[in-house]
């Protein structure tokens, strides 16, 4: 058995963790060859002294202050530069996308280039990016692999189906915390409320996209790009349970399911394993044992970000990174009290409706330059919003 080198991008958040409880599980298949993160230098020479990786990267930081408290030999290197080391480097044949936001883009597409497996939970790459990374991918030769649970299930459907027979990808939902909050409701929504996911624990980037269900609206974007459908082709589906993770309806009328208990370290372990899967020991699921398994139609009219996020995927372009980062900017706002809850999607409608820019996206720097553009956008609607904000 070759033991594969991983490099885990996004190390000390909650799916850089659960990766690396993956990969300790199977200490003869894999090995780390670098850990990166953001500024949680303590965090990650904490995990570095468990994982003993070639290489950490901080993205901003101070190497000299950890380079002594780190097993003797591990490089330290800071930075886009250094997380492109990190993410090429040569003992490296995996590499984990889960550093939240768009920092890690420029180091990812390089891995792809190189011919890396990319694992990828960090779909803002794909909304944002997907024209570009899936070209590097194709030109190095790369596999992109999926860590979203939703979209592993479609992968893992789809399998040898043929993608001429596949009539429509369906993503279910948990419909997050607030499935049966009023609009009121909403517009008083706290942060801790909106932070309260009921299935997922996960960043907080992502817990308050799942409550406004912008979190879906990105997956149709990523879905479009993994799979090569448009997005009218691309469905959501309220199931609270979490339990079907995704279903896929082929033309002869089969509807294909996966099925499985939400722990993120199942997707993440097939992701880094593929085609082969893994003995995981975590509980199974017991399907007998549960009752009253639902559905529901989104209701658009209190989650519109399901429709601006439809609209931009549409559109293409650089619309999905307008929305996308206007979106981060407005989900920053609100976690730091400035607007509210609901106002998170009315700021990400009026940067997307008052777009004076071009959409086309005909190199990677007109999208770079769109996201800069649409966050500087958000930033000035949300400082002349004199709404109340919540606590
Ligand atoms: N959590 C889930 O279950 C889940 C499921 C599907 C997809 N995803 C996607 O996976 C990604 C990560 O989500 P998460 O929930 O794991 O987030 P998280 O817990 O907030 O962790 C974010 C990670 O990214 C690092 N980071 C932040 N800013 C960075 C920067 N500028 N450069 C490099 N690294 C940076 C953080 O480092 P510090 O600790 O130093 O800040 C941390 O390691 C997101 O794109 C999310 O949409 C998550």
């Amino acid at each position: 058995m070759t033991r594969r080198g991983g490099s885990v991008l996004g190390a000390t958040g909650s799916v850089g963790r659960n990766a690396l409880d993956v990969i300790g599980r199977f200490p003869r298949r894999f090995r780390v060859t670098a850990l990166c993160a953001g500024t949680n230098a303590r965090a990650l020479v904490a995990l570095a002294r468990i994982h003993r990786p070639e290489m950490v990267c901080l993205w901003e930081g101070d190497a000299a202050s950890i380079r002594r408290e780190l097993p003797r030999g591990t490089r330290v290197v800071l930075g886009e530069q250094g997380m492109t080391e990190a993410a090429c480097a040569k003992n490296a044949d995996i590499v984990l996308a889960a550093a939240s936001g768009i920092s890690s883009l420029r180091p990812v597409i390089a891995a792809a280039e190189a011919g890396k497996r990319i694992a990828l939970a960090n779909k803002e790459l794909l909304v944002m990016a997907g024209k570009f990374l899936t070209a590097a991918a194709r030109r190095g030769g790369a596999e992109i692999l999926p860590v979203d649970s939703e979209h592993s299930a479609v992968f893992q459907v789809i399998g040898r189906n043929r993608r001429e027979d596949i009539l429509r990808v369906i993503l279910t939902a948990s419909g997050g915390p607030f499935r049966c909050r009023s609009l009121e409701e909403m517009r008083r929504a706290t942060i801790p409320e909106a932070l309260g996911h009921p299935v997922w624990r996960m960043g907080a980037k992502i817990s308050v996209d799942s409550a406004t269900l912008m979190n879906k609206g990105l997956e149709v974007i990523e879905a479009t790009w993994l799979f090569g459908l448009p997005p009218a082709r691309i469905d959501v589906l309220i199931h609270p349970q979490s339990v079907i993770h995704s279903m896929v309806e082929f033309r002869d009328g089969s509807v294909l399911a996966q099925m499985g208990i939400p722990d993120m370290r199942i997707p993440i372990a097939y992701a880094l394993s593929y085609p082969e899967r893994l003995p995981m020991e975590l509980p199974r699921l017991r399907p007998h044992r549960m009752e009253g398994w639902g559905f529901e139609t989104p209701d658009r009219k209190r989650f519109p970000a399901l429709s601006l996020a439809y609209g931009a995927a549409e559109t293409g372009g650089t619309a999905p990174a307008v929305l996308n980062g206007a979106n981060e900017e407005a989900v920053r706002a609100f976690l730091s009290h400035r607007i509210g809850f609901t106002d998170i999607v009315r700021v990400v409608d009026r940067v997307l409706s008052g777009w004076k820019g071009s959409f086309a996206a005909r190199t990677l720097k007109d999208v770079l330059e769109a996201d800069t553009f649409s966050r500087r956008a958000a930033r000035d609607r949300i400082s002349r919003s004199r709404r109340p904000t919540t606590t």
